[in-house]
């Protein structure tokens, strides 16, 4: 059967939208969880963009065995070298090349001719062949091109080398049915198309990103650009689990195979979420905690008498869990150990094991159920946070109630010393974060506070995410615990440590790109 190419850019077009930036671990976390996963084609970053994204870039192609590590480059001699250098030690590389081909872009944002766009695209793409033979070419906002303009772009860079043709529908105006005819429109007309694979890159602005995707490959598309849980700009990309367990449910209709792993779908969603904090809607096609619950009662009838009477696929098929209790009091090391291997996390220590050990513990004390996800933020803590700490939590206490003015006092630790203060505010929270913005001479702006319960029951572990401004820079911080004002403060004060380590690698001459704003 005919394979249909999954490129995933959760890291590159996910990434860079607003509010889901990951740091360098958390990225190679998410590298190898796709690898799992089994996408052909990891979009690592937009190398040029930022020491930070190179960075990125070039960890994950050290560090990723399995798919192409791909690397964005605008079309130009400079781009494409830092691009070539940042995948260089991948085991597979491609160069990934765009330059827009819409008149409105060319006119407003490039100021170039047609010849100009022609020319540079030509010679990028040639360029880009002198560090590897894996070239993909995107004509950036093809679906509002003239369509011959577009075919003669297409037909030039493919005679300049390149190797996969993409045509992205950058601001998501493209219908089904009209994008289906553009795109066997170009397979019919651009000559030499049989020599590369037609790809498509569709976003979600009015909502049919998996639509137009889906509609593109009936055309004879076979590669597909989509993210996890569909993230990305503004209303996001295509959604990876979407494409795949449509393509897979309706083999009879497509006639076509993903190398995808689908019972890895769930725990890489869920890692995602967990990661940028951005959590899925519950029902999210797929992926939603309701995807696969039935709540009427004539549903519930035809499940239990026969699953197919309701379900077109089954949970399991994309490694839906049930939630288990997995740790008690008098589990052990190696369990604990073996379950991380389980939530992905395969390189722990022994100092990070212990410190996980710990406080695995001492959450089963605190609280008669420990899941897999309690034992993920913890792990996620200790092992994806930044290497940098300048503040550590050694105290909180807060007064509150509807008679009193709410009053925190915190007490921190930055290496050998101990600072505290105390600070009053519209509630504990507000009084707390005020106290630490006292002992910090950092002012913060809370921009966003989002709490939820990370399992069920009422001793739940509550995870917090913030996303603070200090001196005009938003940061995200997280910070999780049972005691929701404790996870509150965690929280703010990873948002601190986030920024003191971004104003760090700034003096080093390291500046990473304002992703968090
Ligand atoms: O949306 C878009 O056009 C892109 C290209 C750079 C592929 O992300
Ligand atoms: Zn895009």
């Amino acid at each position: 059967m005919e394979k249909v190419v999954i490129f995933d850019t959760t890291l590159r077009d996910g990434e860079q939208a607003p509010g889901f930036s990951m740091n360098i671990n958390e990225k190679i976390m998410v590298a190898k969880q796709l690898a799992k996963l089994g996408v052909d084609v990891i979009e690592a970053g937009f190398p040029a963009a930022s020491p930070g994204d190179f960075e990125s870039v070039r960890a994950v192609a050290e560090n990723v065995k399995g798919p192409i590590i791909a690397g964005l480059c605008r079309a130009n001699r400079k781009d494409i070298e830092i691009g070539a250098e940042a995948v260089r030690a991948a085991e597979r590389r491609r160069i990934h090349t765009f330059i827009a081909t819409s008149e409105i872009h060319m006119k407003y944002k490039l100021k170039m001719s047609e010849e100009e766009v022609l020319e540079r695209a030509v010679d990028a793409v040639k360029f880009a062949r002198n560090f590897t033979d894996d070239v993909e070419f995107s004509a950036e906002d093809a679906t509002r091109s003239d369509l011959d303009f577009l075919c003669k772009v297409i037909e030039k860079v493919i005679d300049a080398g390149a190797t996969t043709i993409n045509i992205p529908d950058t601001v998501g105006y493209a219908i089904p049915s009209e994008f289906k005819e553009k795109i066997s429109y170009i397979m019919n007309k651009v000559p030499n198309i049989d020599k590369v694979i037609v790809s498509v890159h569709c976003h979600n602005d009015l909502g049919l990103a998996v639509a137009n995707s889906l509609a593109a490959i009936e055309a004879g598309a076979r590669q597909v650009e989509c993210t996890i849980n569909g993230i990305g700009e503004r209303a996001g990309n295509a959604a990876l689990e979407e494409i795949v367990m449509a393509l897979r449910t309706r083999k009879d209709f497509f006639g076509l195979t993903t190398s995808i792993n689908t019972s890895e779908i769930y725990r890489t969603s869920q890692l995602v979420s967990h990661i940028t904090g951005v959590y899925v809607q519950p029902n999210k096609a797929i992926v939603g905690k309701n995807a696969f619950a039935h709540e009427a009662g004539i549903h519930q009838h035809g499940v239990l008498e026969n699953p197919l009477t309701y379900e077109i696929m089954t949970p399991e098929s994309v490694g839906f869990p049930s939630s288990r209790i997995v740790f008690g009091k008098h589990s052990g090391r190696h369990a604990l150990k073996k379950k991380l291997e389980a939530l992905g996390f395969t390189d722990v220590t022994e100092d990070q094991l212990n410190r996980i050990f710990e406080r695995v513990k001492r959450l089963a004390d605190r609280k008669k159920e420990v899941f897999d996800d309690d034992i993920f933020v913890i792990a996620q803590e200790e092992i994806l946070a930044i290497p940098f700490k300048t503040f550590e939590l050694e105290y909180v206490h807060t007064v509150s109630g509807n008679k009193l003015l709410p009053t925190a006092t915190v007490r921190l630790r930055r290496g050998e010393e101990i600072y505290q203060d105390s600070a009053i505010g519209d509630g504990p929270v507000d009084a707390a974060y005020k106290a630490i913005d006292r002992i910090t001479q950092t002012p913060g702006k809370l921009v966003s506070y989002q709490l939820r319960a990370i399992t069920q029951g009422k001793d739940a572990i509550g995870e917090v995410t913030v996303r603070v401004s200090f001196n005009g820079t938003v940061v995200t911080g997280k910070g999780s615990s049972v005691d929701v004002i404790e996870a509150s403060v965690k929280a703010y004060i990873n948002a601190v440590n986030r920024y003191f380590y971004r104003k760090q690698l700034e003096s080093q001459g390291i500046e990473l790109k304002i992703t968090e704003t």
